[in-house]
Protein backbone atom coordinates (compact mmCIF):
# COMPACT_ATOMS: atom_id res chain seq x y z
CA UNK A 1 0.00 0.00 0.00
CA UNK A 2 0.93 3.38 -1.00
CA UNK A 3 1.93 5.60 2.21
CA UNK A 4 2.25 9.56 1.79
CA UNK A 5 5.17 10.70 3.26
CA UNK A 6 4.53 12.47 6.32
CA UNK A 7 6.58 15.85 7.08
CA UNK A 8 6.46 16.76 10.71
CA UNK A 9 6.80 20.40 11.55
CA UNK A 10 9.07 20.93 14.83
CA UNK A 11 7.78 24.26 15.76
CA UNK A 12 10.10 26.33 18.10
CA UNK A 13 8.53 27.76 21.30
CA UNK A 14 9.08 31.35 21.22
CA UNK A 15 8.43 33.36 24.38
CA UNK A 16 6.72 36.75 24.91
CA UNK A 17 8.40 39.30 26.60
CA UNK A 18 6.65 38.85 29.94
CA UNK A 19 7.76 35.15 29.79
CA UNK A 20 11.13 35.99 29.40
CA UNK A 21 11.07 38.71 32.43
CA UNK A 22 10.19 36.14 35.07
CA UNK A 23 12.39 33.64 34.04
CA UNK A 24 15.12 35.68 34.29
CA UNK A 25 14.45 37.11 36.94
CA UNK A 26 12.88 33.78 39.14
CA UNK A 27 16.48 32.41 38.16
CA UNK A 28 19.03 35.39 39.30
CA UNK A 29 17.17 35.07 42.90
CA UNK A 30 17.13 31.28 43.00
CA UNK A 31 20.84 31.64 42.00
CA UNK A 32 21.83 34.75 43.69
CA UNK A 33 19.68 35.26 47.14
CA UNK A 34 20.41 33.07 50.19
CA UNK A 35 18.76 33.49 53.71
CA UNK A 36 20.59 36.13 56.00
CA UNK A 37 20.91 38.41 53.29
CA UNK A 38 20.63 42.42 52.58
CA UNK A 39 19.03 42.44 48.86
CA UNK A 40 18.76 45.45 46.92
CA UNK A 41 15.41 45.20 44.93
CA UNK A 42 15.58 47.32 41.69
CA UNK A 43 12.59 49.14 39.54
CA UNK A 44 10.80 48.49 36.50
CA UNK A 45 8.87 45.11 34.99
CA UNK A 46 11.73 43.08 34.98
CA UNK A 47 12.55 43.16 38.54
CA UNK A 48 8.86 43.15 39.35
CA UNK A 49 9.17 39.71 38.87
CA UNK A 50 12.74 39.50 40.82
CA UNK A 51 10.36 41.37 43.99
CA UNK A 52 7.97 38.75 43.57
CA UNK A 53 9.68 36.19 43.71
CA UNK A 54 11.80 37.03 46.91
CA UNK A 55 8.09 37.70 48.93
CA UNK A 56 8.19 33.69 47.98
CA UNK A 57 11.04 33.09 49.61
CA UNK A 58 10.25 35.64 52.70
CA UNK A 59 6.79 33.41 52.77
CA UNK A 60 8.96 30.62 52.39
CA UNK A 61 10.81 31.75 56.06
CA UNK A 62 13.92 33.15 54.42
CA UNK A 63 15.28 36.18 56.80
CA UNK A 64 15.80 38.97 54.13
CA UNK A 65 15.93 42.75 54.76
CA UNK A 66 15.80 44.69 51.40
CA UNK A 67 16.70 47.69 50.46
CA UNK A 68 14.08 49.58 47.94
CA UNK A 69 15.29 51.40 44.56
CA UNK A 70 12.06 53.26 44.20
CA UNK A 71 9.12 53.96 46.26
CA UNK A 72 6.83 52.32 43.79
CA UNK A 73 9.08 49.12 44.36
CA UNK A 74 9.41 49.80 48.44
CA UNK A 75 5.41 49.45 47.74
CA UNK A 76 5.56 46.22 45.92
CA UNK A 77 7.89 44.74 48.15
CA UNK A 78 5.40 45.71 51.47
CA UNK A 79 2.65 44.37 49.65
CA UNK A 80 4.67 40.65 49.44
CA UNK A 81 5.54 41.01 52.50
CA UNK A 82 9.36 42.09 52.58
CA UNK A 83 10.81 43.52 55.17
CA UNK A 84 12.16 46.65 54.50
CA UNK A 85 14.85 48.82 55.80
CA UNK A 86 16.24 52.27 54.97
CA UNK A 87 19.59 52.23 52.92
CA UNK A 88 21.56 54.30 55.93
CA UNK A 89 20.61 51.26 58.25
CA UNK A 90 22.96 48.64 56.38
CA UNK A 91 26.80 48.79 56.02
CA UNK A 92 26.39 47.10 52.70
CA UNK A 93 23.92 45.29 50.68
CA UNK A 94 24.78 41.56 49.60
CA UNK A 95 23.18 41.47 45.97
CA UNK A 96 20.84 43.66 44.18
CA UNK A 97 18.69 42.50 41.49
CA UNK A 98 17.52 45.13 38.59
CA UNK A 99 16.60 45.82 35.03
CA UNK A 100 18.38 47.45 32.77
CA UNK A 101 17.63 49.34 29.18
CA UNK A 102 20.78 48.68 27.71
CA UNK A 103 23.73 46.31 28.64
CA UNK A 104 26.73 45.83 26.12
CA UNK A 105 29.52 43.12 25.76
CA UNK A 106 31.57 44.54 28.88
CA UNK A 107 28.39 44.51 30.86
CA UNK A 108 28.45 48.18 30.85
CA UNK A 109 25.26 49.86 31.02
CA UNK A 110 22.12 52.27 29.91
CA UNK A 111 19.12 52.58 32.93
CA UNK A 112 16.53 54.65 34.17
CA UNK A 113 13.79 54.22 31.67
CA UNK A 114 11.68 53.18 34.71
CA UNK A 115 12.49 56.59 36.53
CA UNK A 116 14.62 55.54 39.02
CA UNK A 117 18.22 55.96 37.83
CA UNK A 118 19.35 57.97 40.89
CA UNK A 119 18.58 55.67 44.19
CA UNK A 120 19.61 52.71 41.74
CA UNK A 121 22.96 53.85 41.32
CA UNK A 122 23.25 55.09 45.30
CA UNK A 123 21.88 51.27 45.75
CA UNK A 124 24.31 49.54 43.47
CA UNK A 125 27.38 51.80 44.65
CA UNK A 126 26.38 49.77 48.08
CA UNK A 127 26.57 46.47 46.21
CA UNK A 128 28.78 43.73 46.65
CA UNK A 129 27.46 41.89 43.86
CA UNK A 130 25.10 44.04 41.13
CA UNK A 131 22.91 41.59 39.26
CA UNK A 132 21.27 42.91 36.08
CA UNK A 133 18.02 40.91 34.62
CA UNK A 134 16.79 41.41 31.00
CA UNK A 135 15.26 39.71 27.83
CA UNK A 136 17.39 39.72 25.27
CA UNK A 137 16.26 42.48 23.10
CA UNK A 138 18.56 44.84 25.72
CA UNK A 139 21.53 43.38 24.14
CA UNK A 140 23.40 45.78 22.34
CA UNK A 141 26.97 46.24 20.30
CA UNK A 142 27.04 50.23 21.65
CA UNK A 143 25.11 51.74 24.24
CA UNK A 144 23.33 54.59 23.00
CA UNK A 145 21.62 52.67 20.13
CA UNK A 146 18.64 51.60 20.78
CA UNK A 147 17.80 53.62 24.54
CA UNK A 148 18.34 57.04 25.03
CA UNK A 149 20.26 57.59 27.78
CA UNK A 150 18.41 59.29 30.86
CA UNK A 151 19.52 62.14 32.62
CA UNK A 152 17.74 63.63 35.81
CA UNK A 153 18.38 67.16 36.40
CA UNK A 154 17.36 69.28 38.72
CA UNK A 155 14.04 71.48 38.27
CA UNK A 156 15.48 74.94 38.74
CA UNK A 157 17.54 76.11 35.26
CA UNK A 158 16.21 73.17 33.72
CA UNK A 159 16.26 74.20 29.98
CA UNK A 160 19.78 75.45 30.40
CA UNK A 161 21.03 72.06 31.81
CA UNK A 162 19.31 71.12 28.85
CA UNK A 163 21.01 73.17 26.14
CA UNK A 164 24.56 72.05 28.10
CA UNK A 165 23.65 67.76 27.46
CA UNK A 166 22.57 69.14 23.45
CA UNK A 167 26.74 69.87 23.48
CA UNK A 168 27.31 66.27 23.64
CA UNK A 169 25.70 65.97 20.29
CA UNK A 170 22.05 64.30 21.59
CA UNK A 171 19.10 65.62 21.27
CA UNK A 172 17.19 65.85 25.29
CA UNK A 173 13.80 66.00 25.49
CA UNK A 174 11.96 66.10 28.69
CA UNK A 175 9.91 63.17 30.18
CA UNK A 176 6.58 63.65 30.29
CA UNK A 177 3.93 62.33 31.96
CA UNK A 178 0.19 62.57 31.88
CA UNK A 179 1.07 66.33 30.28
CA UNK A 180 3.26 67.05 33.07
CA UNK A 181 7.07 66.78 33.38
CA UNK A 182 7.53 63.65 34.69
CA UNK A 183 8.83 63.98 38.35
CA UNK A 184 11.52 61.78 40.13
CA UNK A 185 11.56 60.05 43.12
CA UNK A 186 14.15 63.27 44.50
CA UNK A 187 12.11 65.57 43.09
CA UNK A 188 13.65 66.25 39.91
CA UNK A 189 13.20 66.02 36.24
CA UNK A 190 14.52 63.16 33.48
CA UNK A 191 16.03 64.52 29.91
CA UNK A 192 15.95 61.52 27.70
CA UNK A 193 19.04 62.07 25.54
CA UNK A 194 19.22 60.64 22.32
CA UNK A 195 22.72 59.95 20.85
CA UNK A 196 23.69 58.32 17.61
CA UNK A 197 25.78 55.47 19.42
CA UNK A 198 28.11 56.62 22.40
CA UNK A 199 31.50 56.08 21.73
CA UNK A 200 33.23 56.71 24.65
CA UNK A 201 30.49 56.17 27.52
CA UNK A 202 32.96 56.68 30.11
CA UNK A 203 34.57 60.22 28.76
CA UNK A 204 30.91 61.32 28.12
CA UNK A 205 30.02 60.45 31.82
CA UNK A 206 32.60 62.68 32.91
CA UNK A 207 31.61 65.92 30.90
CA UNK A 208 27.64 65.01 32.08
CA UNK A 209 28.19 64.42 35.60
CA UNK A 210 30.38 68.06 35.34
CA UNK A 211 27.45 69.80 34.57
CA UNK A 212 25.46 72.00 37.00
CA UNK A 213 22.06 71.23 37.08
CA UNK A 214 23.05 67.44 36.64
CA UNK A 215 21.50 65.15 39.88
CA UNK A 216 22.54 61.40 37.63
CA UNK A 217 23.15 60.05 35.03
CA UNK A 218 21.80 56.84 33.23
CA UNK A 219 25.25 55.42 32.63
CA UNK A 220 26.17 52.59 35.05
CA UNK A 221 29.63 51.77 33.70
CA UNK A 222 31.65 49.03 35.63
CA UNK A 223 28.50 48.40 38.24
CA UNK A 224 27.47 45.23 37.14
CA UNK A 225 29.09 41.72 38.30
CA UNK A 226 26.83 39.76 35.90
CA UNK A 227 23.75 39.87 33.79
CA UNK A 228 21.55 37.26 33.30
CA UNK A 229 19.82 37.22 29.83
CA UNK A 230 16.56 35.12 28.48
CA UNK A 231 16.25 34.55 25.15
CA UNK A 232 13.28 34.16 23.18
CA UNK A 233 13.48 30.16 23.71
CA UNK A 234 13.68 30.35 27.40
CA UNK A 235 17.82 29.68 27.85
CA UNK A 236 19.06 31.98 30.49
CA UNK A 237 22.59 32.91 29.52
CA UNK A 238 25.16 34.58 31.83
CA UNK A 239 27.10 37.35 30.80
CA UNK A 240 30.14 37.80 33.07
CA UNK A 241 32.80 39.18 31.15
CA UNK A 242 34.60 42.37 31.23
CA UNK A 243 33.71 42.37 35.32
CA UNK A 244 36.00 44.75 36.74
CA UNK A 245 35.35 44.73 40.48
C1 LIG B 1 14.41 51.90 36.18
O1 LIG B 1 14.72 53.22 36.38
C2 LIG B 1 15.27 51.34 35.11
O2 LIG B 1 16.62 51.48 35.31
C3 LIG B 1 14.91 49.91 34.84
O3 LIG B 1 15.73 49.03 35.54
C4 LIG B 1 15.05 49.69 33.40
O4 LIG B 1 14.33 50.74 32.77
C5 LIG B 1 14.54 48.35 32.95
O5 LIG B 1 13.15 48.31 33.07
P1 LIG B 1 12.31 47.13 32.48
O6 LIG B 1 12.73 45.90 33.21
O7 LIG B 1 10.89 47.52 32.76
O8 LIG B 1 12.60 47.07 31.02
Amino acid sequence: MHREAVTIRVIPMVLDSEQMKKIVAEAAVEEYVKDGMVVGLGTGSTAYYAIKKVGELVANGYDLKCVATSVRTEEIALSCGIEMVPLNDVKKIDVTIDGADEIDPQLQLIKGMGGALLREKIVAAATVKEIIIADESKIVEKLGTLSPLPVEVLQFGHVHTKFGLELQKCNAVLRMKDGAPFVTDGGNYIYDCRFDGIDNPFFLESRIDSMPGVVENGLFLNMAFEALICTSEGEVKHLSEGVKR
